[in-house]
């Protein structure tokens, strides 16, 4: 998919802080005169907010996992054709709290489903876009738990400690595979500290 703007994608396991950076990376560009489109997955577009209250519900305990995999994608399609591509196609910058990482680093790595699976189900989900830059906000589970929890726990969260490792692993792969879209952030420590962080991790690619 074509494009004149920037597309970044901001990723972690729950509680590690991206949306907190997301809106200091989104008032940084508007600064400096970007248009800036913040969005978050699940969720954007009107039908994706709809699909994002169903598949977060913690009451849903009968949802498998192939329906839940499929929820996300369906969710991803309409935030892509009618919000992202859109933005994107007109020179904005978007920033997106999650996007197909997450699908992998959940349903496959945390959620077990097959990866190959996964990453087709991704490519159907995103129409094809690739995000230009993505941050992984990388934290102990441990740490990020604490944080996640006392905003309240949805169905995912509620899945416990070893699920989040093993999304912790399934980033770890990502950024093993593709160093220069997938860039490793440490979140521990203050907003301020990890801002920094971003900054540098960004500057090669727009100036904050
Ligand atoms: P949020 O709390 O960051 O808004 O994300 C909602 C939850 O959905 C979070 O626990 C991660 C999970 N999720 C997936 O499992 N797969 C996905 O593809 C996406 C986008 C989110």
């Amino acid at each position: 998919m074509e494009h004149a703007g920037l597309f970044i994608t901001l990723e972690g396991v729950d509680g590690c802080g991206k949306t907190t950076q997301s809106k200091l990376i989104a008032d940084a560009l508007e600064a400096a005169g970007h248009e800036v489109v913040r969005v978050r997955e699940p969720g954007g577009a009107r039908l994706s907010e709809k699909i994002r209250l169903m598949v977060l519900d913690p009451g849903n305990t009968d949802m498998c996992d192939e329906c839940e995999l499929l929820l996300y994608e369906a969710a991803r399609a309409q935030n892509v054709r009618e919000v992202i591509e859109p933005a994107l196609k007109r020179g904005a910058t978007v920033v997106c709290d999650r996007f197909y990482d997450s699908t992998y680093a959940y349903q496959a790595a945390g959620r077990r489903l097959s990866a190959d699976m996964v990453r087709m189900a991704n490519q159907l989900g995103s129409c094809g876009l690739v995000p230009d830059v993505t941050l992984v906000f990388d934290l102990d589970p441990s740490s990020a738990f604490g944080r996640a929890v006392q905003e309240g726990v949805d169905r995912l969260e509620g899945e416990g400690m070893e699920f989040q490792r093993r999304v912790r692993g399934g980033y770890a792969e990502l950024a093993k595979e593709d160093p220069q879209r997938v860039r490793t952030v440490d979140a521990s420590g203050s907003v301020e500290v990890v801002y920094s962080r971003v900054v540098a991790a960004l500057r090669d690619i727009v100036l904050l």
